[in-house]
């Protein structure tokens, strides 16, 4: 592989396959696709350059095209060196996109590839989890980015402590924060991805298993809620004491991870934070206890000490692995502690990444319109997008909702009605 072709990809013959991947996500994207339709006969992006940085998924390939088709030079890397989905890939890099990722790509080859894409010189970047954010501020400060965006919890907490810092260069649309996004992909996609990675790995009946999930946040929420409806008994671990309160109040165990450790069939990492399941945790788990993570970073499951102390380690399966502790229990890690959700299964549900995406490519137009007027600082997108994307979401899935009446309206902006 190279990159003289202006692409490297695993394989640039998988292209059909990816063109009918890329088909099947359209046909379940109408939010996006409503508005590529749109920006296709204005071409707000003409000559503008953007470097994207999301998992390459078939819903990540509409999204380019629809940026692609509002005019926009793109460069595609990949935001993780599991995720990327490489007949999506080719075909993108046919379709004259500059794509730099393959699945299993090490990490150097994931610094290369970022610093490639940055040869376009951008002036938009569309990040998840904030790696190139933090990339171009810390070694190319003679771009002229006028602004991005950033898809992920994860990503917002670290563009927010550039902010305190003061040193964030450009201003940054914290896409995550969109009520179409958070309450939707977070909760309703990392639900069904979660569950659909972990049984793709294992295939193991969830009914009749305890299963700790760690962290109650959008996340936790949903993985906790499906992994319930699959019929597990379900522990959650927080920090946070309103979200533990509200796991119990959900109807769920709420316990130190320390309590459940020696408990559970299944450990799901939800949190966003580092070192949550440690290796004194492991030491405490049962014989054949599977831990998966599907927070942003590979740093929830504590797997530099799991690798370094245990007896031995070997592949049993694909993106499942066996480690036999110092005490003889065996012990069994998904996706290299990486994001299973997009390692072991396709990602979240196109019909959810619409609603996200949507809010990506409305979020950089936002960045453009208002270039000069914003200040270096991380907004939340603006309300009247969000509830745009509602309403079309709505629309393409035939739902009518009502309206409020001139007399509600009335009703509701004042203080003087009682009883
Ligand atoms: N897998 C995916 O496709 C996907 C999708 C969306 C978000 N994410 C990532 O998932 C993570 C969580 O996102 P979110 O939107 O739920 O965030 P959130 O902030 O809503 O929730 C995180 C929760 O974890 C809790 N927490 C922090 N440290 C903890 C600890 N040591 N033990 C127990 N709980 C702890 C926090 O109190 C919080 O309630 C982030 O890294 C985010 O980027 C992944």
């Amino acid at each position: 592989m190279d990159y003289k072709m202006g692409y490297r990809v695993k394989d640039i013959r998988l292209a059909e396959q990816g063109r009918k991947q890329l088909e099947w996500a359209q046909m379940h994207m109408p939010t996006l696709m409503g508005i590529k339709k749109e920006l296709a006969a204005s071409k707000p992006f003409k000559g503008r350059r953007i470097v994207m940085m999301l998992h390459i998924t078939k819903e990540t390939g509409v999204l380019a095209r629809t940026v692609q088709a509002a005019g926009a030079r793109i460069a595609l890397v990949a935001g993780n060196p599991l995720s990327t989905q490489d007949d999506v890939a080719a075909e993108l890099a046919k379709e004259g996109i500059m794509v730099y990722a393959w699945r299993g790509q090490d990490e150097s080859a994931y610094y290369e590839n970022m610093r490639k894409a940055l040869e376009i010189k951008p002036e938009i970047i569309m990040d998840d989890g904030a790696d190139m954010h933090a990339m171009v501020h810390q070694e190319y400060r003679n771009l002229k980015i006028i602004g991005g965006t950033e898809e992920t919890t994860t990503g917002i907490v670290r563009l927010k402590a550039m902010e305190v810092e003061k040193v964030l260069r450009y201003p940054v649309i914290a896409v995550n924060n969109a009520y179409t996004k958070y309450l939707f992909d977070n909760r309703y996609g990392t639900g069904q991805s979660g569950l659909d990675g972990i049984i793709r790995a294992t295939n193991i009946m969830i009914s009749g298993k305890v299963a700790v999930v760690a962290g109650y946040g959008w996340v936790g929420k949903g993985v906790a809620m499906r992994l319930k409806g699959h019929g597990a008994r379900v522990i959650v671990t927080e920090v946070d004491p309103f979200k533990a309160l509200e796991a119990v109040m959900d109807g769920f165990e709420v316990k130190r991870m320390s309590q459940a450790a020696g408990e559970a069939d299944l450990f799901v990492t939800a949190t966003g934070d580092k070192n949550v399941v440690t290796y004194s945790h492991m030491k405490m788990m049962k014989e054949g206890a599977i831990m998966a993570n599907v927070g942003h970073f590979d740093v929830e499951i504590d797997v530099k000490t799991l690798r370094s102390r245990a007896r031995s380690e070997r592949e049993l399966r694909s993106h499942l692995r066996e480690f036999k502790l110092e005490n003889g229990t065996r012990i069994y890690l998904l996706s290299e502690g990486r994001l299973t959700n997009l390692d072991a299964a396709e990602g979240h549900p196109s019909e959810v990444m619409d609603l996200s995406f949507a809010n990506q490519v409305l979020g950089a137009l936002h960045i453009l319109k208002n270039h000069g007027k914003l200040e270096n600082k991380v907004y939340n997108p603006p309300p009247e997008t969000d509830e745009r994307i509602a309403r079309i979401k709505l629309e393409a899935m035939g739902i009518e909702i009502d309206a409020l009446t001139n007399e509600q309206k009335e009703y509701l902006s004042q203080w003087r009605y009682g009883t």
